[in-house]
């Protein structure tokens, strides 16, 4: 099912029928060897920042983090708390609240961290978040009318949140709304984080200067920060970062960079996400610079329709998180983000984990199934369904990490 808003009109049709797609040549991730891999790595990070995704600052800010607001829930087996995360440089500050859920125990306890589409406020249907005083956008679905954040939207989103099963399982949950981070418009970089920097009017930046997937990626590195400094129950060896569709695309860009990240986990992350570019299956890079011009850098478009002249492809993103713990995940009906060119991505950025002496993906069963996880330490399922973020999509990314001893 192809996601018509904003309209595809004018661009070239995607083609999603399995059987239409191309064989591709996709570059080795293990070509260099075990000696050679960081090098590697280091260009295949510069060419993404040069052509997709931009450069974020590497330095240049201050960060302040406290714990704000805190409650004991669920019986006092958990604490729900607001941790405030100011980011200042000599332009001005910008906050943002990570809203956290975690089991009441002193720790260290892993966590979850990922942002989330329209407010802390929709993931819970509890009226104990602080409303978002930044720009919500539209979610039709749920009957938003976007704007300001509303009482009314308390929850709408919940169904991705399963806060009480993951708390449960002794996880700490922590969520950022990616509209306190930078809103998700293509004016949108007026009111988040990029100008607090240097050429923040993408229009007059350089061509690689960071976009919103960058800036989102940065915004979870910050609030990984803001969360080492000010939750001594977290787990330092135990961060994830997961994320649904833009956020997954962010979410590996932020797990690529920072090896902080053990482990990623990717859902319908799709077009500059997990899936091969080359493919030209589902969305392709003109679509989405046409749809949401704001997302990527705007060197990416001179890959519109000519993904064979990209350097890289999207199994060296991938390749760049090894041996760390990747779970990419597709819905198979969801061919808008080209499932099959998730898991070719996987297969082949499998070698980076068996360069490391880690299990690499393993040989991919005919037909796919789509009632379990197959891989190594680089892991990929399917399920039944449409694109979404689902229980069972959770269920598995928890099998994953407690098959790693999480
Ligand atoms: C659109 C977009 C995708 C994106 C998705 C989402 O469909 O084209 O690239 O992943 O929205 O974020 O839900």
């Amino acid at each position: 099912m192809v996601d018509t808003t904003p309209s595809l009109a004018g661009l070239p049709p995607a083609i999603e029928d399995p059987a239409r797609a191309p064989a591709v040549v996709l570059e080795p991730v293990d070509a260099a060897g075990v000696a050679g891999f960081p090098a590697a790595r280091e260009r295949w990070l510069e060419d993404f920042r040069r052509h997709i995704y931009g450069h974020a600052p590497e330095d240049g800010w201050r960060l302040d983090a406290r714990s704000d607001r805190r409650a004991a829930v669920w019986g006092g087996h958990a604490w729900r708390e607001e941790i405030v995360v100011d980011l200042a440089t000599e332009r001005g500050s910008r906050s943002w609240r990570i809203l956290v859920h975690r089991p009441a125990l002193p720790g260290p306890v892993p966590v979850l961290l990922g942002l989330n589409f329209a407010g802390n406020h929709t993931t819970t249907p509890d009226p104990w978040p602080t409303l978002t005083p930044a720009w919500v956008p539209v979610r039709e679905a749920e009957g938003s009318p976007g704007g300001k954040a509303r009482e009314a939207d308390r929850g709408i989103l919940a169904r991705r949140w399963p806060f009480a099963e993951l708390v449960g399982a002794g996880f700490a949950v922590a969520t950022v709304y990616s509209g306190e981070i930078e809103p998700d418009r293509p004016d949108g970089w007026r009111d988040g984080l990029r100008p607090l920097f240097p050429d923040a009017d993408p229009d007059r930046a350089p061509a690689d200067a960071w976009g919103t997937l960058a800036v989102w990626a940065f915004g979870l590195r910050r609030s990984l920060d803001a969360l080492l400094a000010v939750a001594p129950w977290a787990d330092p060896a135990r961060l994830a970062v997961v994320g649904h569709s833009r956020m997954g695309k962010s979410a590996l860009w932020a797990a690529a960079q920072d090896p902080r990240i053990a482990a990623v986990l990717a859902n319908d992350s799709g077009c500059t996400g997990a899936a091969i570019a080359r493919r030209r299956m589902g969305e392709r890079q003109v679509h989405l610079n046409a749809r949401f011009p704001h997302w990527c850098c705007r060197a990416s478009r001179a890959f519109d329709e000519r993904e064979a002249d990209l350097p890289v492809d999207q199994h060296q993103l991938l390749a760049c998180i090894a041996p760390r713990i990747v779970h990419v995940a597709s819905a198979e009906q969801d061919l808008w983000a080209d499932p099959d060119g998730e898991l070719l991505a996987c297969v082949h950025a499998g070698p980076a984990w068996t360069l490391h002496g880690e299990p690499g993906f393993g040989p991919v069963p005919d037909p796919v199934p789509l009632d379990r996880t197959i891989g190594g330490r680089i892991r990929y399922h399917r399920r039944p369904g449409p694109h979404d973020l689902t229980a069972t999509d959770w269920h598995r990314f928890l099998g994953t990490l407690r098959d790693h001893g999480w």
